[in-house]
This record gives structure tokens, sequence and C-alpha cells, in this order.
């Protein structure tokens, strides 16, 4: 009996899927993959050394078609060739018994020209790429239905891999979020116009998941992350939020993500300012689809103050690059020497990736270092 048990329940999901603790690895690019988005050896050895923590581990996001490729070194669930590769990453995971969920991406106006062929960056309308130095063509309707396409044959993909299950990203910003928006869908055909409209995209996506996890012989679970608000006028409110939380909740989805730096954000419009986005959309959406939540959740003691809230599942992102046995020490007791902030010289010993490494390094302020 430890005053962390409530951590290490098992959990079961809608689909079926069980898993053996509450702890979630959340989605994290590593910018570490081949270049034509093949699985690396040292994307293998990165999670080989995180997964024995987390009983499910999302992946970094994967693009479903080559236009949508946001990151250098980004995984690929675009093409059959990328499957064996995939089967390795699954296979890695399920050693350490963690489940796998391989998270399905487009970057639309996030990606950069670089990584698109002939530079053709696409999104819901005609916008500035979010950096402001180039232009996303708006996406034709065919165009957008063969989008649709590519999430469910990206989810055929990871089953024949092997995965567990696939998480859309919906949230920070990408495609999917990129069509909900009132600042980047600016259509007027079936895709857009009124905020119904702007479902159409997000919505399409679930079903084309859903129906290709559908054929799986394994449950296969369908996780959707999204982001509550955006910052700017006009953009996604928390009213907006709860538009699309009751449209996904109709959806029969194994779980909600929501993705955010701070685990207890409060909410900016559209909602009480005065309390958690946390606890008002789990007030909205009650017990109908469990949510995972995430964001800043360092020490045993955060995670289980979040986990009273009701969230059923917590992910720790940065936490499991700079604390690989995060819950191995807890279960032993060790919670004491977990570590929370990383040294200049752990690369090595905490096997991250050089590239991931660089990022990390390049941009002061996101990771914490110990001084
Ligand atoms: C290195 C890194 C890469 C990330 N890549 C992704 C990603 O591919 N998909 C995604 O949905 N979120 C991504 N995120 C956001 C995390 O999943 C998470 O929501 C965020 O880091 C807050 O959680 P944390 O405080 O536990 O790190 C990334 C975060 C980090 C630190």
């Amino acid at each position: 009996m430890s005053r962390y048990d409530a951590l290490f329940e098992p959990f079961t999901f809608k689909s079926g899927v069980t898993i053996n603790n509450r702890i979630v690895m959340a989605p994290m690019t590593h910018y570490s993959s081949n270049d034509d988005g093949s699985i690396s050896d040292a994307e293998l050895r990165y999670y080989a050394e995180r997964a024995g923590s987390p009983s499910l581990v999302i992946t970094a996001c994967a693009n479903v078609t080559a236009n949508g490729k946001a990151f250098t070194g980004q995984p690929a669930a675009d093409r059959d060739e990328m499957i064996a590769g995939m089967k390795k990453l699954t296979g890695v995971i399920h050693k350490a018994k963690a489940k796998a969920v391989l998270q399905i991406h487009h970057g639309g106006r996030e990606c950069p020209p670089e990584l698109v062929p002939n530079g053709d960056i696409v999104s819901a309308s005609d916008v500035d790429t979010s950096t402001g130095d180039a232009h996303a063509r708006a996406l034709t309707s065919d165009e957008t239905e063969a989008i649709v396409q590519a999430f469910g044959e990206a989810t055929r993909r990871a089953i024949e891999a092997g995965f567990d299950g696939v998480e859309i990203h919906g949230a920070n910003g990408y495609l999917v979020q990129q069509f909900y928006s009132p600042a980047t869908n600016r259509r007027t055909d079936k895709w857009g116009g009124s905020l119904e409209k702007r479902l159409a995209f997000p919505l399409a996506v679930v079903d084309a998941v859903k129906k290709a996890a559908a054929e799986a012989e394994q449950p296969f679970l369908v996780g959707y992350r999204l982001s509550p608000e955006e910052p700017y006028e006009p953009g996604i409110t928390m009213a907006d939020t709860y538009t699309l939380l009751d449209a996904l909740v109709e959806k029969d989805l194994d779980y909600l993500h929501i993705s955010m730096l701070d685990f207890w954000s409060k909410a900016r419009r559209g909602a009480d300012p005065e309390r958690s986005r946390i606890e008002q959309i789990l007030e909205r959406i009650g017990s109908k689809v469990p949510v995972i939540g995430v964001g800043s959740l360092h020490t045993a003691d955060d995670a289980l103050k979040a986990l009273e809230t009701g969230v059923p599942l917590i992910a720790l992102g940065r936490e499991l690059v700079i604390e690989p046995h995060w819950a191995e020490k807890i279960r032993s007791g060790k919670e004491a020497e977990i570590q929370t902030a990383l040294k200049l010289d752990d690369r090595e010993r905490l096997v991250i990736p050089e590239p991931l490494w660089n990022n990390i390094i390049s941009r002061p302020g996101w990771f914490p270092f110990e001084s």
C-alpha cells in the first residue's frame, strides 16, 4: 500500500484495450526518424529507455500525407513502405509491456516549404504560415476529402504494424485544428462558413479513422487530441471547444486528450476565467469519454493531485524525457529521486537523440535545466 496506488490502477478503454497504470507518455516529436520518415535506430533506443514507465506510449506525430510533414525527422505513416519500421517501434514498446498508440497528423500551414513537395503548403484557407514567411493555399474540396481518407489509410497501417490504437492530432494549431478555427477556416463550401461546418473536417477524420479501426482484429483504440483555446481573436474559445466536445462525445471515442502546457491553466474566453479549463471540460462531458490531462506535471504528488480532479489518465511529456524511469521510481518508493530538470551533460545517459537534444538546447526556457 502506497499513497500513490491510484497511479497504478489498471484501466480499460471502451474498445477493450487494457493498460496497467494511469500514466501515458505524451506524444513528442523527436526530429529523429530517418529522412524518408522511416523509424530510426536512435528513435527505437529513445522509446526503449522510456516505455517501462507509462502504460500507454503515444508516439511523435506521424504525417499522413507527404504535404503534411511539419518537422525534419518526423515519422511518416503515409505509405506502406513505412510499416516495417513501424513494426519495430511497436515491438520495442510492447517489450516494455506498454501499449502503443500512433499519433496521426497533418501539419497544414505549419509545414515549412522545404519539407513539402514543391513547397506547396496547404491549409483550410488561403492564409500565411504561422511564422508568416510563406503562404498556404486553400485545399480544394476533393483534396480535403483525400486527406480525410489518408487519416483512415494511416490507421490501417498502424493496425498492420501492431499498434494498439491511434490518436488523431486535432491540437496545437495543425490542420485538423486549422479547419475548426475561425482564424484559419474562411471557406464557404461544405468544409466551412459556420461553426457547424467548421466541424465537418474534424468529424470526417474521426469517421474515416473509426471505419479503418473497425477492421482491426484485436482491440484497437481511437483517441482525439485537442487544444481547448487559441490565444488570438478570432480564434477558438472555450465556448467553441464545448461545441467540439459535444460533437466528439457522440463519436464513441476511447479518450479525449486535452493538450495544455499547464494542467491547471484557467479559461480565457467563453467559460469561467476563475476556474481551470480541465475542471470545466470534465463538467461538460461528464463520464461520457475518459479524458487524458497533461501539462507540467513533474512529481508523483503533481500527478496524484491531477487525478483527483477526476481525469482517469495523465500524460507526461518533458518529464519523461528528463526522467525515463519516472513510474519505476515511484513504484519502488524512490519518488524523491525523480529528476525534474536536465543537466547539460545528460544527453547520452538519458538516451535522448541528438536532433531532439539540439532542439531542446536551442529553445531556452522550454525544458528546465539545473544551474
Ligand atoms: C519535445 C516535444 C515534442 C512535442 N511534440 C508533440 C507532438 O508531436 N504532438 C503533440 O500533440 N504534442 C507534442 N508536444 C506537446 C506535449 O505532448 C505536451 O502536451 C506538452 O509538452 C506539455 O506536457 P509536459 O509539461 O508534460 O511536457 C511536444 C512536446 C515536447 C516537449
